[in-house]
């Protein structure tokens, strides 16, 4: 595996790469982050691994200093997976300055969900990847449904900017026992890693009650947020949303989706379920 911290040793090193696919991440690589990479192999000739815990989706107060660093593991669980390229700057090579421009995501996706609730936060995500895109220029990019969200401001911003990569979305990767693999799962207690599957369970739930014919979805809302506090979390929202622009559903419509986050203990878990 090339390992490159410079962008201009990266790009060139990347001459000779053929067909590009890009699976960017922030590190402390698990098994949902290598089943990206094992996909990349087959959607081009070389895989490049971006590894930069980016302080711009950050917000004061979150987790940025204790996000964990581990290059050396995943050194070598890259290199097992097959890839062919490792980018992982400093802070310096990434924001030699400090950033001026920046991808703005509208409003209507931002405004809700994870981003009502880390304000700022898909802005930072947005100008890092497209950053990384600049300093890639993958032809595919693949990013994880667990992050749906993510996923979607980034497809959509490819299209309303015109960038020539093709966005691959990822099944989601899950313990056993459904809880999806995270890398924030290691803040967990053991008792609280036990408790921890509930959030999918909830999930799961809602998804047998639409399917069983249930349309109140406020009200399968409601229910699934009171079982997560009365088993002593502290939920975001539990919502019912159109797959295609995370907007609320008309009654009876298809292709949904249900996403949830919630506090447990001190770190904040997401997962999602499509319908
Ligand atoms: P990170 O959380 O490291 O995730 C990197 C990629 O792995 C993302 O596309 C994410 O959706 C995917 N992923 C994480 N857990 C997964 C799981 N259990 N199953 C499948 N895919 C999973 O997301 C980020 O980093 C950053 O925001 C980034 C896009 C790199 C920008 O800084």
């Amino acid at each position: 595996m090339h390992i490159h911290h410079s962008i201009a040793a990266l790009r060139a090193d990347l001459k000779e790469a053929g067909r590009i696919v890009l699976v960017p991440t922030m590190g402390n690589l698990h098994d949902g982050h290598i089943a990206l990479m094992r996909q990349a192999r087959k959607h081009g000739d070389s895989a490049v691994v971006t590894i930069f815990v980016n302080r711009l989706q950050f917000r004061p107060g979150e987790d940025f200093e204790n996000y964990p660093r581990t290059l050396a593991a995943d050194c070598e669980r890259l290199v097992v997976a097959g890839v062919d390229y490792l980018f992982a700057p400093d802070e310096d090579e990434m924001y030699p300055a400090q950033q001026q421009y920046y991808v703005d995501p509208p409003s209507e996706l931002i405004g809700i969900l994870e981003g009502e609730f880390r304000p700022g936060h898909f802005r930072g995500v947005a100008t890092v990847v497209l950053k990384l895109f600049n300093i890639v220029l993958p032809q595919v990019a693949l990013f994880g449904k667990k992050d749906y969200q993510q996923m979607l401001v980034l497809s959509n911003m490819v299209r309303d900017l015109a960038f020539p990569v093709e966005i691959i979305a990822a099944d989601t990767v899950r313990a056993d026992d459904g809880l999806a693999l995270s890398s924030r799962n290691g803040y967990l207690t053991a008792e609280q890693r036990n408790e921890a599957p509930r959030l999918y369970h909830t999930l799961s739930k809602i998804v047998a009650a639409i399917r069983a014919g249930k349309n109140d979805f406020p009200v399968l809302e409601a229910e699934a947020m009171n079982e997560l506090r009365g088993n002593g979390w502290a939920p975001s929202y539990v919502s019912v949303r159109r797959k295609a622009d995370l907007q609320l559903p008309q009654v009876g419509e298809a292709g949904l989706v249900v996403l949830a986050a919630a506090l447990l203990g001190n770190t904040r878990l997401i997962d999602n379920l499509e319908l």
